[in-house]
């Protein structure tokens, strides 16, 4: 009764949403250095630098300044042939064996940034970028084929992140959107162990995740079922899961802020599913603990009608990264 009444809710405020004009307003584009594309997810260090993004060519990128713009961090790779991938801004098998980091995310305490690459699985890099760790990959013997979000718990250092499929890499995304695909997974990485456990299977191209402010539950979104989980951690219901919240879109990367709650970027359909001018409305969707909508914000300004991935606020203001724009955008609502 209580999700379908958030259904309701839901589609209600989107649908206002795509009839009301009303957007962000763009303050600053964040532009990567050319022809480099994709910051899909950002992060901010704990001396508030950055923001810190991924990219196409295996790189991640630290922005340091209107006037040097983004310099080069890191890469997941451990033997990267800068001549092969510097640069490279597609979705072929030469980027695989480059990597391509997705959802980043750090270890306030320990200073480590965590990234999931689609390739390489969940990677450690150092505080000063130079020291990279593959943790669980392809490397170690897992099964991991197409690593997509990530958040690390600023209390505990439990890093939580997802596996899109054990079918189909990122390089097949297109085959993997008609495919119907159901083998993906929550994980969760324990740092003082190196123990990496299954919190949830069988999910419909998991994309984004955050854990709550308190550490009692996570959110996992299902690109391909247009919904996002929720996975008690703790409490009387640990270790079930229910459904949070149903969407008229697919959700992405979702981000806490400092009150706890959850944005989520929803990329929505707009048009007949057969009309060959479908387009996509990318937005994002701000919600409490209990999966009530507070603000939807249209970043058709920001990214037109290309996806948007991730949306975070910071510092009292809005970050918005996508999987193939070459920029990063810094908006207010
Ligand atoms: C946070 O925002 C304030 C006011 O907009 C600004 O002065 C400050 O530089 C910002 N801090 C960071 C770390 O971005
Ligand atoms: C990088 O790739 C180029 C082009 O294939 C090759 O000539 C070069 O030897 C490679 N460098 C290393 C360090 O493997
Ligand atoms: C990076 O790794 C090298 C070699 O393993 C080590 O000597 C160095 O202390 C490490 N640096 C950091 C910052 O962890
Ligand atoms: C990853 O591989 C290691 C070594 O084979 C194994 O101990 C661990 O259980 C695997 N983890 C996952 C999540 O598959
Ligand atoms: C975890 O893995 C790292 C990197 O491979 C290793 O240095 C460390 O000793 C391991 N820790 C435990 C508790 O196994
Ligand atoms: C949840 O699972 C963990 C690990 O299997 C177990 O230690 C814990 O007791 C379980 N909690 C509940 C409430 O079932």
């Amino acid at each position: 009764m209580l999700n379908m009444a958030m259904v309701v809710i839901t589609a209600t405020l989107l649908i206002f949403l795509l009839c009301s004009p009303s957007g962000a307003i763009l303050l600053n584009k964040l532009q990567l250095p050319s022809p480099v594309t994709g910051p899909e997810s950002l992060a901010f260090d704990r001396n508030n630098g950055g923001p810190y993004v991924s990219s196409s060519d295996g790189r991640i990128f630290k922005y340091v300044g209107p006037n040097e713009g983004f310099k080069e961090y890191a890469s997941t790779s451990l033997n990267r042939n800068k001549t092969v991938c510097d640069g490279l801004a597609d979705f072929s098998a030469v980027q695989a064996t480059c990597g391509r980091p997705l959802g980043l995310g750090f270890n306030h305490q320990t200073g480590d940034l965590y990234v999931a690459d689609a390739y390489f699985g969940l990677v450690k890099v150092s505080p000063d970028g130079g020291n990279v760790t593959q943790l669980v990959g392809p490397a170690q013997g897992n099964s991991t084929r197409f690593t997509n979000g990530l958040d690390v718990d600023p209390d505990t250092g439990m890093v939580y992140f997802t596996e899109a499929s054990t079918n189909f890499q990122l390089k097949d995304f297109q085959t993997l959107l008609n495919s119907g695909d159901n083998s993906g997974s929550l994980l969760k990485y324990d740092p003082s162990t190196n123990q990496t456990t299954v919190l949830l299977s069988n999910l419909a191209v998991p994309s984004g995740v955050a854990v709550s402010r308190d550490g009692s539950f996570v959110l996992v979104g299902e690109y391909l079922a247009n919904r996002i989980q929720r996975v008690w951690l703790k409490g009387p219901r640990a270790n079930s899961s229910e459904l949070f919240m149903l969407l008229l879109g697919r959700p992405d990367n979702i981000k806490r802020n400092s009150r706890g709650q959850f944005w989520i970027s929803v990329n929505s359909f707009i048009g007949s599913p057969r009309s060959p001018r479908r387009s996509i409305l990318p937005a994002g969707v701000r919600v409490t603990e209990n999966g009530l909508i507070l603000q939807v914000v249209s970043l058709a300004s920001e990214y037109g009608t290309d996806a948007a991935s991730e949306v975070q606020e910071y510092n009292g203001t809005l970050y918005s990264g996508s999987l193939l724009a070459s920029y990063a955008t810094i908006f207010t609502p």
